[in-house]
């Protein structure tokens, strides 16, 4: 019997809409292909923009459409600018849009922030003799504490005395569901690191300084005990930044706190050819919202250059999470499809936007985004038929 699912369509800001409009088309074309997996699409507005015009970030059906009927969410991007530079901010200074991202992490408790790194076969990276075969590593994102925690104060605004506190708090409950994440996603991969194809987890934090990264790490090693097949692994991340560039090969699965997580999944995405490939997804026990991880990226809207691959791979990881937590060999096949179309137009070559015409392939003319969407659709077709 063909399962259905609602999926919730939050274009957002900037180039959310524009790469946004590739995945949804990209996943219907999927939907159509198999039979037995049957999806619906339910679009709201969000974000900066949306608030300059109604001084809210969404409408509250969407809020509680996100919380009551989508059996998935996929994000663009929050954030827009009044003008170049100035952000389009709440009243609380926070920037329009956050509700939505990390609002509903927290809202929702999505508390895994996923964030594969893998180099795909046709992307050049900037690590000089590293190949497709030594990067694939996930980094697990602590997503709902942490340095994110919206705790912190304010004082003495524009007096000498002015002083800003950020409140992190790390709390062994948040810990140990995070961790168990990535100790539970490298038993299933399905392979270890490239180097060694050990099954290796890494936990990086800064415990040599900091009492919430010393719980961390406690809890993890405690974690660890469970997972006897796998092996436990410590960095700090300062250790951790030079390593990742040295040698990506040793990793597989790390797991760290909120901040940190934030930042190194940028690093991820430089190495694995830049944001214009890099997906994420927020997951909890009930919910999950995917989303490319560039941003809204306002210099760009508008121009019709922006990668959508980033925003299609998060459509796979959303066909993966539907497949895992629904037992949905449909939705599986359907996200491997995806995959494949993705690796298979890479690596043919010519089709690619500006951000990957770099390298070997600097003297191409740059695609448009829909030309990539639409490449990657018509592989789909291919892959399909072939079967
Ligand atoms: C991310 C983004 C967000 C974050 C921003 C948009 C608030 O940078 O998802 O990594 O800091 O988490
Ligand atoms: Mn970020």
């Amino acid at each position: 019997m063909a399962r259905s699912y609602k999926i919730q369509v939050l274009p957002g800001d900037g180039i959310g809409p524009e790469v946004i409009d590739e995945a949804v088309k990209v996943l219907n074309t999927i939907a159509i292909g198999i039979s037995g997996l049957n999806l619906s699409f339910h679009e709201f507005p969000c974000g900066g923009k949306y608030y300059l015009e109604t001084g809210c970030e969404w409408p509250g059906e969407a809020e509680v459409f996100a919380r009551q009927e989508a059996d998935a969410i996929l994000l663009g991007a929050v954030g827009w600018e009044k003008s170049p530079g100035e952000p389009v901010r709440r009243e609380d200074g926070q920037m329009a849009g956050a509700a939505v991202v990390l609002g509903q992490r927290r809202e929702l408790q999505l508390y895994a922030n996923v964030r594969p790194v893998k180099l795909y076969p046709g992307i050049p990276t900037p690590l000089a003799d590293k190949q497709p075969d030594d990067i694939d590593f996930v980094i697990i994102r602590e997503n709902t504490e942490g340095l994110y925690s919206g705790i912190g104060k304010h004082y003495q605004e524009d007096t000498a005395e002015e002083l800003a506190i950020d409140v992190r708090p790390i709390s062994r409950v948040g810990a140990e569901r995070v961790i168990r994440y990535a100790f539970n996603l490298a038993q299933k991969r399905r392979q270890g690191a490239p180097r060694d194809g050990k099954r290796r987890v890494t936990c990086v934090d800064k415990s040599n300084v900091l009492l919430g990264d010393q719980l961390f790490r406690r809890v993890f090693a405690e974690c660890a005990h469970s997972f006897p097949q796998l092996e436990p692994d410590y960095a700090y991340i300062d250790a951790w930044t030079m390593w990742c560039l040295r040698q990506p090969e040793y990793y597989n699965v790390i797991v760290t706190p909120n901040l940190y997580g934030d930042i190194i999944t940028d690093l991820g995405a430089a190495i694995q050819g830049g944001m214009g490939v890099a997906a994420g997804g927020n997951i909890g026990d009930s919910q999950a919202m995917f989303e490319p991880i560039h941003g809204s990226a306002p210099r760009h809207a508008g121009k019709r250059r922006a990668n959508p691959t980033a925003a299609i791979l998060a459509g796979k990881m959303l066909l993966e999470w539907l497949a895992e937590r629904h037992k949905d060999q449909n939705a599986l096949h359907a996200a491997t499809v995806v995959e494949q179309a993705v690796v298979d137009v890479l690596k043919e070559g010519r089709i690619r936007t500006y951000d990957l015409c770099v390298g070997p392939y600097a003297q191409l003319k740059p695609s448009t985004t829909k030309q990539v969407g639409t490449a990657i659709r018509k592989r789909i077709q291919q892959l399909l038929k072939e079967k």
